[in-house]
C-alpha cells in the first residue's frame, strides 16, 4: 500500500487497561548498531527497535561492510570491524525518514578514508543538515549539502580531522553525537558545549564500550584515536512511544495501565514532568539501572488534566513528545502555552503547524506561534474530524489517542510512517482498549 494511503480510524470512547512493553528505544537502538560496528569484537543487542528508522541504520552499516545478524524479537548481533574497519559503500546510503541516522552517520563518515553519499525520503530531504556539516567542516571534513543545506550529503573521505571546541547554537543531541563520532577520528580533543541538556545516550554508550568521555557541566569531551570494546546492549522500551499511552490513559476515565521496562534516562523524562504538572497520575515503579541506562515500570491512571505554561527548560527533555502533549492540552481544562520550541518546526514535519491544523480539524482553538503554540483546552471532549499526519509518525499516534476524548470518530491520513518508530502500534493499542483500525484512505 503506498504510504499516503494508510489511514487510522479511531472511534470515540474506551479506556486503556493492562500491562504492555512498548518497542525498544529508537535513539539507543541506532547507537547500539553504530558503536557495535566500530567496536573490536561481537556486540549482542537485545530489545532492539525493529522499526524502519533503526533498520535504515542497520542496512547502512551492512553497506559499509559490517556483518549484522538479526536473530528475531529484537536480538541483533553486530560483528564489529573496529574503528578503522569500515569499507566504502557501493551505492548511496538511503536513510529513509531517519534524521538520527543521517546526522550521526554524517559525523561517523567524515572520519573515513572513502567517499560516501547520504540520501533520504521526501521529509528527510527537507530537513536542515548544516547544523552538522558546519561544525564538521570546522573539524576539517570535506562535506556538502544542497545549496539549501538539505540532503543529499556528500562526504569526501580521506582528509585529516582535528578536534574542535564547539558551542552548539541549538540544543541537539544529534549534532552533539555527530561531532563526538567524528571526534573518534580527530587529532586531539573534541568538546561540545550544549545550551541546555539533551539526551546523553551517545556519551553513556561510548563509556559502556570502554571509550573515555569526560563531562564537565554542560560540556562533553573525548580524545580521538582510541578503540571501542564490544559489549552487550539491553535496549529499554522507548519513553517516546510510551508517551502516547501515558497521554491516552490520562484522558480516558477508567484507564489503568502499566508500561514495562521504560527507559527513564533523566534527559528523556520531560514528558512525565509536564504531564504531572498538568495533574496526571503517573507513578515510576521499581527504578533500576540496566547497562548504564535507568529503567522503570510506569503506572498511569485517568486524571483530570489542567493547562499549564510549559517551562522552557523541559523542552529538550520532551522534544519528541509534544504532539502527544498537545493532545493532552486540547482535552485539559484551561490554556496550555508552549514557548522556546522552534525546533518542532524542523522535525519529520512542522509539528507546530501540523498539530495546530489537526487540532482545528477537531474543533480545538490552537494558535501556532513562531516558537510554540497556545492551546485552549476544552476541559473534556474534543470533536472528531479528519486529520492529516503529513507522514509524521508521532502526529499520527498522538491523534490516535485523541479518540479517547473525542465525541465522534477521528480519521488520520498518511500513517504508514508509524512503522519508523512503533511497529505493531495498532495491535498493541487495540489490545489495551483503543478503538482503532487501520485501512485505506
Ligand atoms: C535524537 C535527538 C533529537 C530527537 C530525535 C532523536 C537522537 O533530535 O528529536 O528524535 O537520537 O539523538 P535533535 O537532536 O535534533 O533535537
Amino acid at each position: 500500500m503506498p504510504s499516503s494511503k494508510l489511514s487510522f480510524h479511531v472511534s470515540p470512547g474506551g479506556c486503556l487497561k493492562g500491562r504492555v512493553r512498548v518497542p525498544g528505544d529508537k535513539s539507543i537502538s541506532h547507537r547500539s548498531i553504530m558503536l557495535g560496528a566500530l567496536a573490536d569484537g561481537v556486540t549482542e543487542v537485545t530489545g532492539f527497535l525493529e522499526g524502519a528508522d533503526c533498520l535504515a541504520t542497520l542496512q547502512a552499516m551492512r553497506a559499509l561492510g559490517v556483518s549484522v545478524e538479526t536473530l528475531g524479537q529484537g536480538h541483533v548481533r553486530v560483528h564489529g570491524v573496529g574503528v578503522d574497519g569500515l569499507r566504502a559503500p557501493a551505492a548511496p546510503l538511503d536513510l529513509g525518514n531517519s534524521g538520527t541516522s543521517m546526522r550521526l552517520m554524517a559525523g561517523l563518515l567524515s572520519g573515513q578514508p572513502f567517499d560516501s553519499t547520504l540520501t533520504g525520503d521526501a521529509s528527510l530531504s527537507r530537513r536542515p543538515m548544516r547544523r552538522v556539516t558546519g561544525p564538521l567542516t570546522d573539524m576539517g571534513a570535506s562535506i556538502e549539502t544542497t545549496p539549501d543545506g538539505t540532503p543529499p550529503i556528500h562526504v569526501h573521505g580521506g582528509g585529516a580531522l582535528r578536534g574542535i571546541r564547539y558551542d552548539m547554537p541549538v540544543a541537539s543531541a544529534q549534532v552533539k553525537s555527530a561531532l563526538l563520532l567524528a571526534g573518534l577520528y580527530a587529532a586531539g580533543e573534541t568538546c561540545v558545549r550544549e545550551p541546555a541538556p539533551t539526551r546523553d545516550h551517545t556519551e553513556r554508550m561510548l563509556a559502556g564500550f570502554g571509550y573515555a568521555v569526560e563531562r564537565d557541566g554542560n560540556q562533553v569531551c573525548l580524545r580521538g584515536g582510541g578503540r571501542l570494546r564490544a559489549t552487550r546492549v539491553d535496549v529499554p522500551a522507548d519513553i517516546s512511544s510510551a508517551a502516547f499511552f501515558l497521554v491516552g490513559a490520562s484522558l480516558a476515565p477508567g484507564s489503568q495501565l502499566v508500561l514495562e521496562h521504560v527507559g527513564i534516562n533523566p534527559t528523556r523524562t520531560g514528558v512525565i514532568d509536564i504531564l504531572r504538572m498538568m495533574g496526571a497520575d503517573i507513578e515510576v515503579m521499581g527504578a533500576r539501572e540496566v547497562g548504564g541506562e535507568s529503567v522503570a515500570d510506569l503506572r498511569v491512571g485517568y486524571a483530570l488534566l489542567h493547562g499549564i505554561d510549559i517551562p522552557e527548560e523541559l523542552v529538550p527533555l520532551a522534544i519528541d513528545e509534544f504532539p502527544a502533549i498537545f493532545v493532552a492540552a486540547a482535552c485539559a481544562e484551561g490554556t496550555t502555552r508552549l514557548t522556546g520550541a522552534a525546533e518542532l518546526r524542523v522535525k519529520e514535519s512542522d509539528r507546530i503547524q501540523v498539530m495546530a491544523d489537526g487540532l482545528h480539524a477537531c474543533g480545538v482553538d490552537a494558535q501556532p506561534t513562531t516558537d510554540g503554540i497556545v492551546i485552549l483546552g476544552t476541559g473534556g471532549h474534543i470533536q472528531g474530524g479528519n486529520v492529516d499526519s503529513h507522514g509524521d509518525h508521532r502526529i499520527a499516534m498522538a491523534f490516535a489517542m485523541a479518540g479517547l476524548c473525542s465525541t465522534s470518530p477521528i480519521t488520520i491520513a498518511d500513517c504508514a510512517n508509524v512503522n519508523t518508530s512503533f511497529p505493531g502500534f495498532i495491535d498493541m493499542a487495540q489490545r489495551i482498549g483503543l478503538n482503532i483500525k487501520a485501512g485505506e484512505a
